[in-house]
């Protein structure tokens, strides 16, 4: 099989899993269930129970309550710009490979799909947490200022946030009987139509990269640095908020102490969320390194060593 026919292969085979795995989000998802807050939403692996130290079992508890719901939010709000790029390349495969054209309008159906659960997931957990969560940050502000990078660098994160859906779901499948049945399952189906987003990122990514020059490739390095920054500033701004809210509504006092110490757990878990939990995946290592020089790399190493 030449390099065309494996390339070929790959985007017929999404289209192929994409049919087979569709899913929809009443009847599959939801299933006419409602959330229970006597359950965790994000397993410990993932919420970083064991980092909020001050806390009891039941306080742990709510902090994964509060964090699936920045999940949802997250999610909606990355999926957004995910899809604008997509669309945006759709556009070299009008008039070419039409399975690679079918392939990447798939990937938008979905993440338009995805982006409407998980809004639904944000007002349901509204319905059982108390009032007072805050997620102020604008999907649409974001993805003009990150659409605003390189197609390199924004299939470079997209790449790591693709792939660290599945190392969620594979947390999220860990023995644990007291994880949100519903939220287990907002993991194993997004994971679904997740993996073929995975491999059609890197087949982009890919293409797209062979028509650089080394200096073109050079830029888009620091952009994607830049991007990460920029997503680490999210998580800044929702770590304070989500903290703020557990003060608030946890039911005792906290003082400033303790409130700092929560903080700082929640921007930690939301790192290794949606930063190192896909920067750390073999295949992103991999593929990245197979892009960028050495000493390019090191200089994304360098950048991420900054935030722990
Ligand atoms: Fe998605
Ligand atoms: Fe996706």
């Amino acid at each position: 099989m030449n390099a065309i026919d494996k390339t070929m292969h790959s985007y017929a085979r999404c289209v192929e899993t994409s049919k087979r795995v569709r899913w929809d989000i009443n009847k599959d998802v939801i299933q006419g269930r409602r959330f229970d807050t006597a359950h965790k939403f994000l397993p410990d692996g993932l919420s970083l129970a064991d980092a909020f130290t001050t806390l009891s079992d039941d306080e742990k508890r709510f902090v994964s309550q509060i964090q699936g719901r920045t999940y949802a939010n997250i999610f909606g709000l990355v999926e957004r710009f995910i899809n604008a790029k997509v669309l945006e390349l759709s556009h070299d495969h009008w008039f070419g490979d039409q399975v690679a054209l079918e392939a990447l309008v798939r990937f938008s159906d979905e993440e338009l799909k995805h982006q409407a659960l998980f809004r639904r997931i944000d007002a349901m957990i509204g319905e059982v947490l108390p009032p007072g969560y805050r997620f102020d940050i604008d999907p649409n502000g974001v993805a003009h200022a990150v659409l605003g990078k390189s197609t390199w660098a924004v299939l470079g994160l997209t790449l790591d946030i693709e792939l660290f859906t599945q190392l969620h779901y594979r947390q999220s499948i860990d023995p644990d009987t007291n994880l949100s049945e519903l939220f287990r399952d907002v993991f194993l189906y997004h994971w679904k139509e997740e993996s073929q987003h995975a491999i059609l990122d890197e087949l982009e990514w890919t293409r797209h990269d062979a028509g650089l020059t080394a200096e073109q490739r050079d830029k888009a390095v620091d952009e994607l640095i830049e991007l990460v920054a920029a997503v680490d500033g999210i998580l800044k701004a929702q770590a304070k908020s989500d903290a703020a809210y557990f003060a608030a509504a946890c039911g005792r006092a906290v003082d400033a102490a303790e409130a700092q110490a929560i903080e700082a757990a929640f921007l930690k878990a939301y790192r290794w969320q949606y930063i190192h939990s896909g920067v750390q995946h073999p295949h992103f290592g991999k593929v990245l390194s197979s892009l960028i020089t050495e000493q390019q790399g090191q200089r994304i190493q360098a950048a991420l060593a900054t935030l722990q």
